[in-house]
C-alpha cells in the first residue's frame, strides 16, 4: 500500500481524472513560465516511487518526523485531551497516525480524508482490525477543499493531524488558505499536528532532493511516463532531466524537468516545442523556520502552542491550537 501525500489516483484513471491531467498539462505547458501542479506526480507508480524516497538515506524527512512523534505523542495526547475526533488531512496509509492512535486513549473517532476510496476502504479495514474499540469514519475526498465533515463524524472536539511536510509543497498563500478551512473544520476548541520541515544547510537539503538512486529523478520523470500513456504525448524521457535545487532567498527547494535539447513533442494532439535547458517547474517544498512558520500561522484562526524538533533541528512537529478566527 503507498502513501501519496498529495491528492492521488489508485484505482485506474477514470474518464473525469484523465480530462482534469489533460487540462492542467495542456494549460500549463502553454503558459510562461511552465509549470504542471504537483498532485499529477502521484499516479500508482509516482506513489510507489514517492514510497521509496522516503526510504532514502538522503530523505530524512520521513524518519525524523517518525522519530519525533514517536517521543512528543503522549505529550499530544495529554494537550489534546481525552474524547477528541483525530482527523486526517489525506491520510494515505494512515502509517504515521498509529503512533497518534497508540498514544492517545478513549478517541471519539478517527476519521482519515482522502480522495482514494480504494485507499480509504482498505486503510480502515486494516485499523478496524488493528484497533478492535476504535470508530473508524473515512471521509472521501479532496482535503484541500472541504471545511465541513459529513454527520457520520461525531460532534466530538476534533483534533487535525497533517504529517509529511506536505504543508511546504502549497506556495504560502495556498497554505494559508488551507490553514483557514482546517480552522473552520476543526472549530473554535479544535486544535491540530502538523509537521513542517526546517530550513537548513543547502548541501543536505541539495542531497535530500537529488539522492544519489536516482529515485528522485525517477520520480519526477515518471510525470512524463504519465503523459505518454494517458495523453498519447510522444515526450522522449532521454530527452529531460529532474532539476531540484535550494532557493534561499524564498526558503524552498524548487524542482523541475529540463528540456537537454531542443525538441518537439505531441501532447494530447498538440505540439510543443522545448528549447534546450528549458525547464518545466512541476514542485515547491517549502522549508519554514520558527519565524516563518508563526507568519504562515498568523491570521489563519490558529497559534502554535507547542512544537517539538529532532537533536539536530531538522523537522518541526507543531501543536497548533484554534484561537478567535479573524473577521
Ligand atoms: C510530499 N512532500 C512533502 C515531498 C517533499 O519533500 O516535498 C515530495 C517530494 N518530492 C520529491 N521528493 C519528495
Amino acid at each position: 500500500m503507498t502513501t501519496s501525500p498529495l491528492h492521488h489516483h489508485l484505482a485506474p484513471t477514470a474518464v473525469a481524472d484523465r480530462e482534469e491531467f489533460e487540462r492542467a498539462v495542456l494549460d500549463g505547458l502553454s503558459r510562461a513560465p511552465r509549470a504542471i501542479p504537483a498532485k499529477f506526480l502521484y499516479d500508482v507508480r509516482g506513489s510507489q516511487l514517492f514510497d521509496q524516497i522516503c526510504e532514502l538515506p538522503e530523505y530524512y524527512l520521513t524518519r525524523t518526523e517518525t522519530k519525533i512523534l514517536r517521543a512528543c505523542a503522549p505529550r499530544i495526547a495529554e494537550l489534546a485531551g481525552p474524547g477528541r475526533a483525530l482527523v486526517e488531512f489525506g491520510s494515505g496509509s494512515s502509517v504515521k497516525s498509529r503512533i497518534l492512535l497508540d498514544a492517545m486513549q478513549g478517541l471519539a473517532a478517527y476519521a482519515p480524508i482522502d480522495i482514494s476510496r480504494e485507499h480509504l476502504d482498505a486503510t480502515a479495514d486494516k485499523l478496524r482490525r488493528d484497533y478492535p474499540g476504535l470508530r473508524v469514519e473515512p471521509v472521501c475526498g479532496d482535503y484541500m477543499a472541504i471545511d465541513t465533515l459529513p454527520d457520520s463524524v461525531p460532534r466530538a472536539r476534533r483534533l487535525g493531524f497533517f504529517p509529511g511536510s506536505t504543508i511546504g509543497n502549497l506556495t504560502p498563500d495556498e497554505a494559508k488558505a488551507f490553514l483557514r478551512r482546517a480552522r473552520t473544520l476543526l472549530g473554535d476548541d479544535g486544535a491540530m499536528v502538523l509537521g513542517v520541515d526546517l530550513r537548513k544547510d543547502p548541501a543536505l537539503l541539495h542531497a535530500a532532493y537529488n539522492d544519489s538512486a536516482g529515485i528522485t529523478a525517477a520520480f519526477t520523470l515518471n510525470l512524463l511516463r504519465r503523459m505518454n500513456r494517458e495523453l498519447d504525448a510522444t515526450l522522449d524521457l532521454s530527452g529531460f532531466a529532474h532539476e531540484a535545487f535550494y532557493n534561499e532567498e524564498k526558503g524552498r527547494i524548487e524542482i523541475y524537468f529540463r528540456s537537454l535539447r531542443s525538441q518537439t513533442a505531441m501532447v494530447a494532439g498538440w505540439r510543443f516545442m522545448f528549447a534546450q535547458g528549458e525547464r518545466v517547474h512541476t514542485e515547491y517544498s517549502y522549508k519554514y523556520d520558527h519565524r516563518t512558520f508563526a507568519a504562515l500561522v498568523e491570521g489563519t484562526g490558529f497559534r502554535v502552542g507547542q512544537t517539538w524538533v529532532d537533536d539536530d533541528s531538522f523537522f518541526a512537529v507543531h501543536y497548533l491550537v484554534a484561537e478567535r478566527l479573524p473577521d
